[in-house]
C-alpha cells in the first residue's frame, strides 16, 4: 500500500466522537468508548499491514482530566484491559507501543500495566503505536524547557533539532497526516510542535464509525497534496 515516496510515513490521529456517537442512539457515553476501542484495534491492524510506520493515537488529553470522574473511570479501565489485551497481539504483529504524555498524572495501575507492554516491545519496528495519553503539546513543550533548566543546556546548544529531542516524541519523524473525526476543524493541542508542517484531514464521521476504508481514503487524499514546506515549487520558479 505505502510506496518509496511515503518512506516513515507517520499518521495522527484524532479520534473523536464516542460521546456523541452513544447520546445518539440514547446509549451511556462509554458505550461510544467501548466502540471507539473496537476501531483503535481494527486501524492499529490494518496500519500494519498498509506498511504505515507511526501511528499516532489521541487517546486523553490533560483537558480530558476535568471530565466527570465516572467517565474518566471508565475510560481508564477501557485503556488498562485494552493495553493488557492487547500484549500478545503486538508482540505477535512487531508493534512497538509507546506512550507520550504527562505520566505524572497516572494511576501506578495503569503506569504499570503501560511501562510493562513498552518493555516488551521496544525493540519491535513494524509499525510505532504512539499513545498520546494524558497529554498537551504545551504541557509537552514546557516539560522540554523544564529539561533544558534542569540540565543547564547552553543557549546556543538550543536548536530546533536539540529541542525536539526533549519532547516526548523524541527520534519519531513529525507526523505527515493528521486525521479529525466528527467534524470539529481544530488541533486541540495534539502534536502542537510536531504538526507544523502536517497536512490535514477532516472527517464529519465519528469515530466509533471511522472504517479502514476511510483510512485509505484519508491516505488516498493526501497523496493528492502538494507539500513544499514552505518552499516554492521545483520547476516554476528554480
Ligand atoms: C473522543 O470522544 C474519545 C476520547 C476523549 C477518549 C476515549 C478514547 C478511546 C476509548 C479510544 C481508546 C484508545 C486506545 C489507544 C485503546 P469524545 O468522548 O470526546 O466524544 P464527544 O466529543 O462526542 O463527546
Amino acid at each position: 500500500m505505502m510506496n518509496k515516496k511515503d518512506k516513515n510515513f507517520h499518521i495522527g490521529i484524532i479520534m473523536d466522537g464516542n460521546g456523541r456517537w452513544a447520546e445518539m442512539r440514547g446509549l451511556p457515553r462509554y458505550e461510544g468508548h467501548k466502540r471507539g476501542v473496537e476501531r483503535v484495534k481494527e486501524i492499529v491492524n490494518v496500519s500494519v499491514s498498509y506498511g504505515i510506520d507511526v501511528l499516532s493515537l489521541y487517546a486523553f488529553s490533560l483537558e480530558n482530566w476535568m471530565r466527570p470522574h465516572e467517565e474518566i473511570t471508565v475510560i481508564m479501565k477501557l485503556l488498562e484491559k485494552t493495553i493488557n489485551g492487547e500484549f500478545m497481539n503486538f508482540i505477535k504483529e512487531g508493534i512497538r507501543f509507546k506512550v507520550i504524555g504527562n505520566r505524572e498524572r497516572l494511576s501506578p495501575h495503569i503506569l504499570n500495566a503501560i511501562e510493562s507492554l513498552e518493555r516488551a516491545t521496544e525493540n519491535n519496528n513494524n509499525l510505532i503505536l504512539q499513545c498520546a495519553l494524558s497529554y498537551g503539546g504545551r504541557d509537552e513543550i514546557v516539560r522540554a524547557a523544564r529539561k533544558i533548566a534542569t540540565l543547564k543546556i547552553p543557549s546556543e546548544n538550543i536548536t530546533e533539532e536539540t529541542f525536539s529531542k526533549l519532547l516526548d516524541t523524541a527520534n519519531i519523524a513529525d507526523p505527515d497526516l493528521i486525521i479529525r473525526t466528527s467534524g470539529e476543524l481544530r488541533i486541540s493541542n495534539f502534536l502542537t510542535w510536531q504538526a507544523a508542517y502536517s497536512e490535514f484531514y477532516f472527517t464529519e464521521t465519528l469515530w466509533p464509525d471511522f472504517t479502514k476504508e476511510e483510512l485509505f481514503e484519508a491516505i488516498q487524499n493526501y497523496r493528492t497534496r502538494d507539500r513544499r514546506f514552505g518552499k516554492v515549487k521545483r520547476g516554476i520558479f528554480a
